[in-house]
């Protein structure tokens, strides 16, 4: 009996010495290789930590939580063409600006040009497309109010008090540009339901100007020392960079411009909405950690 007791102790010992072993196994792995299907789901204290960030106000907004960047940031931080494209609209045209903060893009491209301003217009004549401001959080100043007074609602609107998906086409009606810095696209839960919404509000051949920071490139020359504020990871867990994840949505044209020698790894993206039947690749969030931007990871469904 004794003996029995001996070897069935001993064959526990082993057990554990060998699921002791699998575990370290499996944490030297290559960590940019995650299991086939993450576990692991956000927690939602984070995403209560980021409404805080939304509705901070005065010395309580975070210091990177950047709401006032103007026309000639936009211009630095979205692809070559946009301000061009800008300055081809037509006063029936009309401009969306997903996560606008206050506007001042905007009021930039509307402020008029006594020549005293080094801002880049985006305009070629007296012209002005219809332009829409959205933030989750009302973030309109005085002097947007005013402006918006000068040129009426119908040329300078402003939405707030929810995302982009709670809005329809019929709320908003749809547009020839579409841009987001450091709005939305970089703040999101849910990028392929947000991007599907975007593309619904786009006119065919229109186009959706964006940028995402902290990214692998598609040019894959991301410095050997970067860190990653969004990941994408296919059903294998194996990383996918953002551009090519949007190349599979159908109905767009994709082009990428993959700033690798900036800070960090930041790609600019222009998606030209070529056909009506739009199908984005779904993803499901993972990981979200709050932040201005939030850390997040998202995994393919298929
Ligand atoms: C950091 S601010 C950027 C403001 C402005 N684009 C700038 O560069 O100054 C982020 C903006 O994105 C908005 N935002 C984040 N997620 C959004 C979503 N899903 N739908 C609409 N707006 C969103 C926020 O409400 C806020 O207006």
């Amino acid at each position: 009996m004794g003996s029995v007791k001996l070897s069935m102790k001993g064959w526990n010992t082993a057990r554990v010495r060998l699921a002791v072993l699998l575990v370290i196994v499996l944490q030297t792995q290559d960590p940019k290789v995650g299991s086939p299907q993450e576990t692991t789901s956000p927690r939602p204290d984070e995403f209560a930590k980021q409404e805080k960030i939304y509705s901070s106000r005065g010395a309580a907004v975070p210091g990177g939580y950047v709401t006032n960047r103007g026309l000639s940031d936009y211009k630095d931080l979205l692809t070559s063409d946009f301000c061009d494209r800008l300055s081809s609209l037509g006063s029936s045209d009309r401009w969306l600006d997903i996560g606008a903060g206050e506007g001042q893009a905007m009021l930039d491209y509307y402020a008029l040009d006594d020549g005293t301003t080094p801002t880049p217009k985006c305009v070629r004549s007296w012209a002005r497309a219809r332009a829409v401001a959205m933030s989750i959080e009302d973030r309109q100043t005085d002097k947007w109010r005013q402006q918006a007074a000068i040129f009426g609602a119908d040329r300078l609107r402003y939405v707030s008090g929810k995302r982009l998906r709670y809005y329809s086409r019929e709320d908003l009606g749809t547009f020839q540009v579409i841009t987001d810095v450091f709005g939305g696209f970089s703040y999101t839960e849910d990028l392929s339901v947000f991007l599907g919404k975007v593309l619904s509000l786009l006119e065919t051949s229109g186009t959706f100007y964006t940028m995402v920071q902290s990214v692998h490139l598609e040019n894959g020359k991301d410095k050997p020392q970067s860190w990653y504020l969004t990941e994408l990871v296919d059903t294998a867990g194996r990383d996918v960079n953002v551009c090519s994840w949007l190349k599979q949505t159908t109905c767009v044209k994709v082009t990428c411009e993959s700033k690798s020698d900036w800070d960090q790894p930041t790609e600019l993206i222009n998606i030209q909405k070529i056909c009506s039947d739009v199908s984005v690749p779904s993803t499901k969030l993972v990981k979200f950690e709050a932040g201005n931007p939030p850390g997040r990871k998202f995994q393919l469904e298929r």
